[in-house]
């Protein structure tokens, strides 16, 4: 088989070098020469485990190849992905005209029957507009080629997606005509030898269940921060609360640790774009409104930690961050909890010295020198009056406390993540804030032993 995906980004570049990876003939197109070039050399736009090695590894067997040449990719192939950027307007809806001037450009380079796949998120009723504008530059051409649409959503967790992609959960593809979902069924075979499903459904419904799972997932999420602040004031302990709940199948495990608010590309922006939707429909997305603004909220709970621990008296202060991305095994800060965080810290007139595994070339594009960035974890901490911890790596997990404590000025840690017990800081002298325990009050807060 031979495929076209269009977009390099996370999600094209993941889909590409994946089906490269089971022996498919994948070109990756972008109009990005730079991109392109550096692809070619082996540099990735992104840092994603594992990847820069697939990527090579392909290049170098032939079976993946990049390229800014839309014509030649989708002349003859199976199957054409459509992934590119879907950037959020101004009101929230997700904007189309990267995806559509893809569709335009197939439609001038088509020759003969194939499968034009949707893979960004996209709004319900986008697959029909792809068709549509295919159809226009057939047209045009005096042509008249067969062809069909799909919508294939992407589940893909970034610092897992390649695991994510290979062994997936279930594949759900939206198709209108039997042709297509034998393509589409052919194409993801390899994909199933773990028994997971193909779901094929109608197109609309497909892409109504990307928006509708990461809405549920990002629902979790906000509904356990609720749950953890209420936790706190109350005296009852979240992490006994979520094993205790999470021990119930039908609610399950996954997804219920309280935090510092969801970040990332997908989660705000999705649910963003279903309220919007939903509202441009006349129908009024309640729970989803809630989602988003306790999610808002739960961003400044560890700067208004920070600012009761001190009394408001923040100026002058310095303050040791762990943690940019919004996740640990990326370097991704698009909605970070860590931007929100800084900008309170530096209006309040506190310095920040941050560090992140991989994330600091990022943020120094983002913040330039409004902080300070650190060599390395303990090297943040020096003369730091607190050390927040902003996203759980798992390098900040054990750290040496004797190492923390002597090169701290002060012995405060703000826990975004819970990941430290507290029972044990207080022990070793620090006063220890964390999501949704009562540290600060003597007990029985800390007589919890439930962890993890
Ligand atoms: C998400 C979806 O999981 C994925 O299926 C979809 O394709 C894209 O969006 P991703 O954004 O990479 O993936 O990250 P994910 O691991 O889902 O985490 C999202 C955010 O939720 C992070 O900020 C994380 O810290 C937060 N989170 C997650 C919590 O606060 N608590 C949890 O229990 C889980």
């Amino acid at each position: 088989m031979k495929i076209a995906v269009v977009g390099t980004g996370y999600v094209g570049l993941v889909t590409g070098t994946c089906f490269a990876e089971v022996g498919i003939d994948v070109t990756c197109i972008d109009i990005d020469q730079r991109k392109i070039d550096n692809l070619c050399q082996g540099v990735l736009p992104i840092y994603e485990p594992g990847l820069e090695e697939m990527v090579t590894r392909n290049v170098d067997k032939g079976r993946l190849h990049f390229s800014t040449e839309l014509a030649g990719a989708v002349q003859d192939c199976d199957v054409a992905f459509i992934a590119v950027g879907t950037p959020p307007g101004e009101d929230g809806s997700a904007d189309l005209q990267y995806v559509l001037a893809v569709a335009r450009g197939i439609g001038e380079h088509l020759s003969s029957y194939s499968v034009i796949v949707t893979k960004s998120t996209v709004p319900v009723g986008t697959a029909a507009k792809v068709r549509a504008e295919i159809e226009k530059a057939l047209a045009k051409r005096g042509e008249s080629i067969e062809f069909d649409v799909a919508s294939n959503p992407e589940f893909l967790k970034e610092g897992a997606a390649i695991d994510d992609f290979l062994k997936p959960d279930r594949i759900v593809v939206g198709v209108s005509s039997e042709r297509a979902e034998e393509v589409m069924t052919k194409l993801y075979k390899p994909f199933l030898l773990n028994g997971h499903p193909i779901i094929f459904m109608d197109i609309p419904s497909a892409e109504m269940t990307k928006y509708a799972a990461n809405a549920m997932l990002a629902t979790k999420i906000s509904f356990m921060n609720d749950v953890a602040n209420l936790c706190e004031i109350m005296g009852a302990d979240v992490n006994m609360v979520r094993r205790g709940i999470g021990s119930d199948a039908r609610i399950g495990t996954k997804f219920i640790y309280p935090g510092i608010g969801y970040g990332g590309s997908c989660f705000p922006k999705d649910v963003k774009a279903l309220i919007r939707t939903a509202h441009e429909n006349g129908y009024d997305m309640q729970v989803l409104r809630a989602v988003e603004s306790v999610n808002d909220d739960q961003k400044s709970v560890l700067f208004n930690k920070v600012s009761k621990h001190f009394s408001g008296k923040l100026k002058g202060l310095k303050i040791a961050l762990w943690g940019l991305s919004f996740k640990p095994k990326t370097d991704d800060m698009r909605e970070a909890p860590s931007l929100v965080i800084i900008e309170k810290l530096l209006v309040a007139g506190c310095t920040v010295s941050a560090y992140d595994p991989v994330a600091m070339k990022e943020a120094e594009h983002l913040l330039g020198s409004s902080i300070a960035y650190a060599k390395d974890e303990f090297d943040a901490l020096i003369d730091a009056d607190a050390l927040l911890v902003v996203t759980e790596w798992p390098e900040f997990r054990v750290p040496n406390f004797a190492v923390v404590s002597r090169l701290m000025k002060q012995k405060v840690i703000f826990d975004g993540r819970n990941i430290y017990d507290a029972r044990e800081l207080k022990e070793l002298g620090f006063a220890y804030h964390c999501i949704g325990i009562q540290t600060t009050h003597p007990e029985p807060a800390f007589a919890a032993k439930a962890r993890l």
